[in-house]
Order: C-alpha cells, then sequence, then structure tokens
C-alpha cells in the first residue's frame, strides 16, 4: 500500500538513484491500483502537476487524461511548452483548452483583488467540469499534493490548494502519487522521468497567473505588455547566469500612465516595474541587487521592445513591507 504520510525516517530524496527507486515503485503501486481504468489530470504546466503527470504516464499511459486550460494568463510561451513537452514527446492524451476569452470576458471591468482570484479560481474549476462531463469511465482524479500542502492544511495556514473545488456528484478517487515529497525531491524525481530542466526548476508561479500582474481592471493590451516584459525579464536573466540563481522575478504593469518622449513626440504610455526577490519560505523577501548594467539594458530593451511602455521602475522593497505579488 503507498504510504499515505510521508515515514519519520524516508531518506531526502536527492540523488538518481533514489529518484528511481521511487519512481519504480510509485509506478508498481499506481499500476496495481489503478488498473484498466482512467485518471484525470489538471495539468498546469507547473512543476508539480508535471510531475504527476509524467510518472502516470510512465506508469498507466493513455489512460490517462490530462487538461490544459490556458486562462490566457500565462506567461509566454508556456502553453506551447506544455504541448510540446506532454503532447509531443511524452505522447500523452492532451486535451488544450483556450479558455482565455472566457476567464478576459468575465474579468473585464473587475478591480478588486480578491474577486479577481475568485472569478479565476472559479471559471478554473467550471472549464475543467465542461472537459471532465464530456470523458467517459474516469474514476480518479490525480492532483499535484506535495507534503508541504499536507502539512499546512493540517495546521491550518491554508486550505488545501488543491482539494478539487469540483461539483459533488463529481466524486473521483483521489491519486496523489508525489503526496509525501518535499518540493526539492519532486524537482529530482521530475528530472529522472524526463521533463525538461526549465520545468523542473522553475519559479513559483501563482494559480491566477499574470492577473495579479496586471493590478486593477485587466486590460488585454495591459496584459500584453505584462507578458512582454516578463519574455524579456526572464531572458536577460538566464543569458546574464541569474536564472535559477534568484528566486523569484517578474513584471508588473500598473494601471496608470505618465508623460514621455519617443521619437520626438509626446507619449502618454505605462511603466513596467520589476520585481526580485529572494527568499528561502517566500515569508519574508529580500530584494536582489540586480547588477546596474543589466538595469540599463533591460529599460532598453522593454521600452523598445514592449508596446505602450515607455518607463522601467525597480521595486527596491523587501517583504515586508511590501508582499512578493502586487495583489
Ligand atoms: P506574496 O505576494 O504573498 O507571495 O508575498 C508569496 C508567494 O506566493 C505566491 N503566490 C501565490 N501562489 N496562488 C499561488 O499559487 C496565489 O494566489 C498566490 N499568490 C501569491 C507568490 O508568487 C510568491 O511566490
Amino acid at each position: 500500500m503507498i504510504n499515505d504520510r510521508r515515514p519519520e525516517d524516508m531518506v531526502r530524496i536527492s540523488t538518481p538513484e533514489l529518484a528511481d527507486a521511487f519512481i519504480e515503485e510509485q509506478v508498481k503501486e499506481l499500476r496495481d491500483r489503478i488498473g484498466e481504468k482512467k485518471v484525470l489530470l489538471a495539468l498546469s504546466g507547473g512543476v508539480d502537476s508535471s510531475v504527476v503527470a509524467a510518472i502516470l504516464i510512465r506508469a498507466i499511459g493513455q489512460q490517462l487524461v490530462c487538461v490544459h486550460v490556458n486562462h490566457g494568463l500565462l506567461r509566454k510561451g508556456e502553453p506551447e511548452q506544455v504541448i510540446e513537452v506532454f503532447r509531443n514527446q511524452m505522447k500523452a492524451n492532451l486535451i488544450y483548452v483556450d479558455a482565455t476569452d472566457r476567464f478576459l470576458d468575465k474579468l473585464a471591468g473587475v478591480t478588486d483583488p480578491e474577486t479577481k482570484r475568485k472569478i479565476i479560481g472559479g471559471e478554473f474549476i467550471e472549464v475543467f467540469a465542461e472537459e471532465a462531463r464530456k470523458l467517459d469511465g474516469i474514476e480518479f482524479l490525480a492532483q499535484g499534493t506535495i507534503w508541504p500542502d499536507i502539512l499546512e492544511s493540517e495546521k491550518g495556514i491554508k486550505a488545501h490548494h488543491n482539494a478539487g473545488g469540483l461539483p459533488e456528484d463529481m466524486n473521483f478517487e483521489l491519486v496523489e502519487p508525489v503526496k509525501i515529497l518535499f518540493k526539492d525531491e519532486v524537482r529530482v524525481v521530475g528530472e529522472r522521468l524526463g521533463l525538461p530542466s526549465g520545468m523542473v526548476y522553475r519559479q513559483p508561479f501563482p494559480g491566477p497567473g499574470l492577473g495579479v500582474r496586471c493590478p486593477g481592471a485587466i486590460t488585454r493590451d495591459r496584459l500584453e505588455a505584462v507578458r512582454e516584459a516578463d519574455a524579456i525579464l526572464r531572458e536577460e536573466f538566464s543569458n546574464h547566469g541569474l536564472e535559477g540563481k534568484v528566486w523569484q522575478y517578474f513584471t508588473v504593469v500598473p494601471d496608470f500612465r505618465s508623460t514621455g518622449i519617443r521619437d520626438g513626440e509626446r507619449v502618454f504610455e505605462w511603466p513596467v516595474i520589476i520585481r526580485a526577490v529572494n527568499t528561502k519560505d517566500a515569508m519574508t523577501a529580500e530584494v536582489e541587487e540586480i547588477p546596474f548594467e543589466l538595469m540599463k539594458h533591460l529599460v532598453k530593451r522593454i521600452t523598445s521592445e514592449v508596446k505602450g511602455v515607455n518607463r522601467v521602475l525597480y521595486d527596491f522593497t523587501p517583504k515586508p513591507t511590501g508582499t512578493i505579488e502586487y495583489e
């Protein structure tokens, strides 16, 4: 029987050999438990759900049905990577749903951060449930729950972040193959399952995605500016050896404009705010000291390549008093 709780004396999975042993054991358990039945998984492309997908693909292949919901708030290139890795390379049974218009239409004009979060979360469940209803014979729901999620929900710090929220008539049995692992262990296991390191070692990304980095009411043009500026920041951090070194970095485009000059003409455009922080547990955070040369290069690229942006600002605020995200 699969361990329901992490054994006290479990050795931390830090080597390929330990990861391989874990994978072998899980694959066997999963095959025994699932048999010929079908499993459904909401695959976001984040570390945990990707590793769960990879382990289930190894165990049961086409009996796993992955649903990737693109809510329009993902980073540049993310939906494409999910399709490339899972459908093209791993030959997974992947349903891709582009729900961008649905989400953005519901979010139009909504300024309150908590209401935005609720709309995104609620709509996600609705889209996922709609897809699930179209499928026959699903008996299991796989989730990327990890050990800290269990500990935190037991301590009452957060509601179990994966706990479904699906309509009550959809009572699937849960499959949580990485439930007893810490995040660093999930990454080692993911690498051994053949996932690209960019996917396994990627920085944290909030469920509501770029929606919380487009403060206030989300508009398509401002969202596009956040996405493009974020892509430039990630590319430059990677080129300058900061990828994997800085814990989390991203851009925010606030909902105000200022006067500027472009090609001798007056322009009235948004600023891009850059945030780059280091932390151990996200409860407190320190600001990364970005080299000034890199900063100047980022300003040049962002103001010339991102439509509607005439300034770049750097947020020097640690947490506290600033939270990491803006909403
Ligand atoms: P804050 O902004 O609270 O963020 O300092 C701490 C960490 O949590 C991430 N974060 C979220 N992750 N759903 C998530 O899955 C969310 O709604 C959410 N809000 C914040 C944030 O990116 C940072 O790493």
